[in-house]
């Protein structure tokens, strides 16, 4: 799928620019310095963040995929391009963050939450294990969905939920074909449930969060929040500069 970054072209892999992905150029110039922090990475896929956040940097970035094939062309990745900083485990991240006591300088969730069946509860363990969140999904957006002919049927209407004292609605998501998709990396259920994204800052501020800086969708089949959070005290980013998103909303918590 990805294809590797410079001076590795000849490498033969695909064509996804997941080791120079804006997406996480966005995160680093909001979240600013992550030199020597520890981040954990949820679902690496082929480590092409992994690498972004090494060269970026990072002291070490605990890296966890539940599919094998990924994790092995992680570990293929790694001895290609050299993470020094990484390592790469297999295993559910969900286990880990139900049962974990260490703590991380940031955590890296792109495009995990809408594979969740119980996406709050994996918020309400980011939120326990860090001060600082990169999060990017799809979310569920009545309007944009029922625009989409490829989705509008595999999302259901709402139902309520409550995870740890927060109450929300979860649209059930069925990944119909996609699941006979070569390639295809779900969490492993026939299904997911998403949320919309007001429930999501609402989650994250439930669970301790102030959200600092939500970017504007490009994405044609629903929408993606680019969610760079912070907990009140954590440090601030260091540096702005221009993007092609402009936040959607800033909300900053008291001193
Ligand atoms: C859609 S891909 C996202 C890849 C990459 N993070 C990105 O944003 O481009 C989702 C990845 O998360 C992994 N994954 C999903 N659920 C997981 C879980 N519970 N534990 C570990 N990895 C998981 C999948 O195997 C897949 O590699």
């Amino acid at each position: 799928m990805s294809a590797f970054p410079s001076p590795f072209e000849t490498v033969t892999g695909g064509k996804a620019l997941l080791f120079d992905d804006h997406r996480v150029h966005w995160a680093l110039e909001r979240l600013g310095s992550v030199a020597g922090h520890r981040v954990l990475e949820l679902g690496p896929l082929e480590g092409g963040h992994t690498y972004m956040l090494d060269r970026a940097g990072a002291g070490e970035v605990f890296a966890i995929e539940a599919n094998t094939r990924a994790f092995l062309k992680c570990l293929v990745a790694k001895e290609i391009v050299g993470m020094p900083s990484a390592r790469f485990v297999c295993g559910d991240f969900r286990a880990f963050l139900r049962d974990t006591s260490e703590r991380f300088d940031l955590v890296i969730a792109s495009g995990v939450l809408y594979h969740m069946v119980n996406p709050v509860e994996v918020l309400s363990q980011i939120c326990r294990v860090t001060n600082r969140v990169f999060l990017w999904t799809h979310y569920y957006d009545e309007a944009l969905l029922a625009a989409n002919p490829e989705t509008k049927h595999r999302v259901m209407p709402g139902q309520p939920s409550e995870h740890a004292g927060y109450r929300h609605e979860l649209y059930r998501h069925d990944y119909g074909r996609a699941l006979e998709e070569h390639g295809f990396c779900g969490a492993g259920a026939l299904y997911s449930n998403w949320l919309t994204r007001d429930a999501i800052v609402g989650a994250l501020r439930h669970f301790g969060f102030e959200q600092s800086k939500l970017a504007r969708s490009s994405h044609s089949m629903s929408a993606d929040p680019r969610s760079a959070s912070r907990r009140p005290g954590a440090r601030r980013r260091k540096t702005s500069s221009a993007s092609d998103h402009e936040p959607l909303l800033e909300l900053i918590a008291p001193s």
